[in-house]
Parts: structure tokens; sequence; C-alpha cells
């Protein structure tokens, strides 16, 4: 029997047609409305996750990221800004890694408003991705700036704030913007605590005025090297005024600091206060507060401002440094 007769057999016998044949009529007759809605379920899946779902775990990723600062280099200090290169690792444990163009971020000491608006280039978002800033920043509020820097110098730690709104985007989907809104604990220059005269030498045959030479020791816990250019400290002990010392071209590296001193100090002042000492306690009680940092001739006030606000009093022992 031909496959033709099969057919026509069927047909006259009157039976009704399979439930597939049956399906397949309707989907030939009504395929378009099938794939109105089929398109339509996509859509109503798809757009929020898209539109809803994509920014807010995108979103969700940058809040749970973090922000280590590796190392902050200021140099060329002017009254208005400073050159800047800075090392810092963003680390995320998404399974996300978007990427993340570059944007303008505001600088902030946590809770003041901004002194800087530094761009931060584009980056692709892995478990550690490292970001480097090189450039010049101009200082938007200099005075936020003077009390950021007096921060850094007076206290342990301090959080450095930085708030951008970058645009992201994650392979095919669109591109989206997220607020990026980090506060980075970090650690500061903490009263220059551990300030040491470890040597001064009297010269009174100096050229430059100064009849002393000497080197002082600073440590510096902080991850900043500060270019902070010729800086001048005023000399007291016990509220009687001794004079001035000078450290010149001063860059301020992470870890302990070796830094060469020239004074200016009062022989005459020096020597009532020595014959004054009690007989064996060869100690002189030294005040030091800086009064001015100077950089190619003008004064850097952010800096002035951290060096007065940190009175610094050291032990000088005549028998160990003169
Ligand atoms: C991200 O953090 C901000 C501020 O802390 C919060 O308002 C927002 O709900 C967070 N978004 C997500 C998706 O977690
Ligand atoms: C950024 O976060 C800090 C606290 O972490 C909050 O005080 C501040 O208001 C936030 N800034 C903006 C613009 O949302
Ligand atoms: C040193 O101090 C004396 C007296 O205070 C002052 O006249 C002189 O100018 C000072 N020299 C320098 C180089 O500061
Ligand atoms: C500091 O000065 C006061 C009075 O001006 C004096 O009584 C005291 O003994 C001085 N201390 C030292 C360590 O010289
Ligand atoms: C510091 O002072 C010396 C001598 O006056 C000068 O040659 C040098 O350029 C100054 N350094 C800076 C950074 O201004």
């Amino acid at each position: 029997m031909s496959d033709k007769a099969a057919v026509e057999e069927v047909a006259m016998t009157g039976a009704k047609p399979t439930f597939g044949a049956k399906l397949k009529a309707h989907f030939k007759k009504w395929w378009w409305a099938h794939l109105i809605v089929f398109c339509a379920v996509v859509l109503i899946i798809a757009l929020p996750l898209v539109y809803v779902g994509y920014p807010n775990i995108a979103q969700g990723d940058i809040n749970d990221s973090t922000l280590t600062v590796e190392s902050m280099v200021i140099t060329d200090p002017t009254p208005d800004g400073f050159q800047l290169n800075q090392k810092q690792v963003i680390g995320s444990g998404s399974i996300f890694h978007p990427k993340i163009y570059s944007f303008d971020a505001d600088v902030s000491l946590q809770g003041s408003p901004a002194f800087a608006t530094v761009t931060v280039p584009e980056v692709q978002a892995r478990d550690d991705a490292a970001v480097h800033v090189e450039q010049w920043v101009d200082l938007t509020d200099a005075d936020q700036f003077a009390a950021f820097s007096t921060a850094v110098m007076m206290n342990e730690e301090f959080n450095l704030g930085v708030y951008g709104e970058p645009d992201l985007k994650l392979g095919a989907l669109p591109k989206i913007d997220v607020t990026y809104n980090k506060t980075v604990t970090m650690k500061g220059l903490n009263k220059l605590k551990g300030f040491k005269i470890k040597s001064l030498r009297f010269d009174s045959d100096r050229e430059d005025g100064n009849n002393a030479h000497g080197t002082v020791f600073i440590p510096n816990p902080s991850v900043l090297q500060l270019s902070m250019g010729n800086i001048t400290l005023d000399i007291s002990s016990n509220g009687t005024a001794l004079g001035q010392s000078f450290l010149n071209d001063l860059v301020l590296n992470p870890g302990d600091n070796n830094v060469p001193m020239l004074s200016n100090l009062s022989n005459s002042k020096l020597f009532d206060i020595i014959g004054d000492l009690p007989a064996g306690a060869p100690t002189i009680p030294l005040t030091i507060v800086g009064k001015s940092s100077v950089y190619d001739g003008k004064e850097i006030p952010y800096f002035t401002a951290a060096l007065k606000a940190n009175e610094l009093v050291v032990d000088l022992n005549i028998l160990e440094v003169i």
C-alpha cells in the first residue's frame, strides 16, 4: 500500500485528527500569536534582570569591593596643588568582572568636604585589580587639604573618602552607572612619634649663618612619601627660644628617615640652660615646632599647618649627641 492510499483511508474513515496533528494545525494558524507571547515573556523576565537585577548586583558588588592604598607619593607641592602618584588595589570577591570606566573621584578627609578631584583610570574588575593614578592634582579647597594634612600628621590612622559615579559594563549587557563611595582607613604620621635628635655638632665657622649640624631620626609609619621642601623648625627649651633648625629638601619616605639638620642656636642661651642643669642629669628638654615648609620659594600652607600643629618634645642628652 502506498502512503497516499493510507492517508485517504484515514480521511475516509472519518477518524478524529491526532493530538499532534491538531497542535501542528494550531501552530500553523496561530504561530504569530505564540511568537508575541514568547517574546513578551522573554522581555518580562529579561528586562527586569537587565535593568533592575544587573544594576543591583553590580552596585552590590561595588559596595562590597575593597580599596587598599599601597603607596601615595606627593611631589612638587605648590600652594594650589601637587603631583600625585598613587598605587591602589580594588579587591572584589564577585564572580562578575565588569569593566569600570575611567571616572572623576572626589577625595576628602571622610566626613569633610572634598579637597580635590582625581581621575581614576579605567579598570577591569578582578579579585585584585591594580589602579595607578599619576597626575597633577589641583586643590579645589586648599583649607580642606590643610585640615587633611594636619589629620594625617596628628593621627595614628585617618579615613580617606573617595566618591564617584563611574559607568560600568559587564560583557554584552548595557552600560550602567553605579555609585562608588569608599572609605579607606590609612596609617597617618602619628605625630612623628619616635622623632629623635641623633646628633648635634657645633661648628662656629660655617659660612651659611648656622652654627650647628646634625641628624634627626623621623619615623614614618604610613605609606605616604612626601616632598615637603625646606622645613624651618623653632627650637625652645622650657619656654626659652633657642633658635631654629632647618631640614632642607625634606623627602619623608615610608619607614625610617635619617635626615640631615642644620641649626642656628643661641650658644649663650644654651650654655645658660646647661649651666643650670642639676648635676648628673645632662638632659635638656627641647620643644620643636614646625614654622614653615617652603618649596621652590613658595610657602606650602598645608604642610606648614600640619607642621605647626605638631609640637614635638624631645630630651636632648648633651653627653650623647654633642
Ligand atoms: C550600596 O550602598 C549604599 C550606601 O551604603 C546603599 O544605599 C545601597 O542600598 C547599596 N546598594 C546595594 C545594591 O547593596
Ligand atoms: C558615602 O559614605 C559615607 C559613609 O561611609 C556617608 O557618610 C556619605 O554620606 C556617603 N556619601 C554619599 C554622597 O552618599
Ligand atoms: C641665626 O640667628 C641669628 C640670631 O637670631 C640671626 O641674626 C641669623 O640671621 C640667623 N641665621 C640664619 C641662617 O638663620
Ligand atoms: C622651667 O622653667 C620654670 C620657670 O620658668 C622652672 O621653675 C623650671 O625649673 C624649669 N624647668 C627646667 C627643666 O629647666
Ligand atoms: C631649599 O633651599 C635651598 C637653599 O636655599 C635651595 O637651593 C633649594 O632649592 C630649596 N629646596 C626647595 C625644594 O625649594
